[in-house]
């Protein structure tokens, strides 16, 4: 641990309120919160026959990786590089990366992690990259599992028709030290669509995509192994459909201000629980008599809706930003401004950035600090 907040409240684990007393801005994981989220997909995957390979570019730690492993998850996704080599070096496989590179040094430095026992699957969206892989397998004596990236309506990275996938396809299956292991689909468009009911047509339309791009590619004898995509918006729809057979959700695990408008199920109820909260203190209070916090877009990515706050528990307002460190506590009707020294929770307006921006997550369970846990991929967007 380097000597930033995690070094200043690592006195504090195990000690009976700890919670409430931990220096700030600290980024807090609540531990029930949390095991019940990973908990909860696991068991819907499993009763819908379909796997998870949870994406790791919302938390890039460790230690959370291996909670969702030791629930069942296939593997771990990664959505670059260096985040994938620095889960690798913290003991974490099989792993995945989900988005085409365009270096060869990347290349070379994800080949090596496989001739180390890394059991690597990455994706391909054009001939010259099956080539790159298969060369850089072949000089470290290793073999790659390949998928061929798909574009359902995302319009981001992937091939769109079946007879790019089947071409690719052919060439991966042709090269020695290349695995052709199916293919991946990630209908990001489809996630954060709010109605559940908007979000089945949307969702309907990328699988009607991707249906004619999985005929394509049995009709060619290339009837892919793994069909990955999908993520914490678009979970319930996927174990409906069963076009996948893994799901590569991510936010599940934490959710966020973003997601909360999201009606997972069609009924209104959340699924998953907050877990994540960014701990702030209340430093100063501005002439308008406005409790000033210590985090602002430093501590909190700030694309999405406002942060809530709370304080003992009670959820008492908002953060505005005011500032790279500072925030503004706007309370919610009759809520007087919180004193000097007060300790505030808050939600995050976008987990996934948010947690890119803590070197450490506190794990808190109740009133007390239970354990430290680096975020080893933080800032690994090489
Ligand atoms: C390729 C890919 N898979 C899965 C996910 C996870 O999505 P979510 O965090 O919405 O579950 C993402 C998120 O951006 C992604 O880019």
């Amino acid at each position: 641990m380097n000597n930033g907040v995690g070094a200043l409240n690592a006195g504090l684990i195990g000690i009976a309120g700890s919670r409430a007393a931990l220096e700030t801005p600290a980024l807090l994981l609540d531990a029930t919160a949390f095991e019940k989220n990973v908990a909860t997909l696991a068991a819907l995957a499993n009763e819908a026959g379909i796997g998870l390979r949870s994406h790791a570019k919302t938390h890039k730690c460790a230690s959370i990786a291996k909670a969702q492993l030791a629930e069942g998850a296939f593997g771990i996704a990664c959505a670059k590089p260096g985040e994938l080599l620095a889960l690798f070096e913290a003991g974490i496989n099989p792993l995945m990366l989900t988005a085409p590179v365009a270096s060869r040094q990347k290349i070379d430095r994800l080949a090596q992690a496989a001739a180390l026992g890394c059991e690597l699957t990455v994706v391909v969206d054009r001939a010259e990259l099956v080539t790159d892989f298969a060369a850089a397998a072949r000089t470290a004596g290793t073999t790659i599992a390949v998928l061929v990236d798909c574009d359902t309506g995302l319009g981001r990275t992937g091939v769109t028709t079946s007879q790019e996938a089947v071409a690719l396809a052919r060439m991966i299956a042709a090269e020695a030290g290349l695995i052709y292991a199916g293919v991946q689909a990630y209908a990001g468009h489809v996630q954060h669509v709010h109605s559940c009911a908007e979000r089945r047509r949307v969702n309907g339309a990328a699988s009607q995509r991707l249906t004619a791009i999985l005929a394509g590619l049995a009709e060619a004898g290339c009837t892919p192994r793994i069909v990955t995509g999908g993520g914490t918006g678009s979970h319930a729809l996927d174990f409906e459909d069963q076009l996948l057979t893994e799901v590569q959700a991510g936010s599940y695990v934490f959710m966020d201000e973003g997601y909360r408008p999201v009606d997972l199920h069609g009924d209104n109820g959340p699924v998953f629980d907050f877990s994540m909260f960014v701990a702030v203190t209340v430093i100063a209070h501005n002439a308008k008599g406005e409790a000033i916090t210590d985090g602002g877009s430093k501590s909190f990515a700030i694309d999405g809706p406002q942060p809530r706050a709370f304080l003992d528990g009670k959820e008492i307002g908002t953060i505005a930003w005011v500032g790279d460190e500072f925030g503004k506590l706007v309370p919610h009707e009759g809520v007087s401004s919180p004193s000097v020294g007060s300790h505030i929770e808050c939600t995050v307006p976008h987990c996934d950035p948010t947690a890119n921006l803590h070197d450490v997550i506190h794990l808190v369970r109740g009133d007390r600090l239970e354990a430290i846990w680096p975020i080893e991929g933080r800032g690994r967007s090489d």
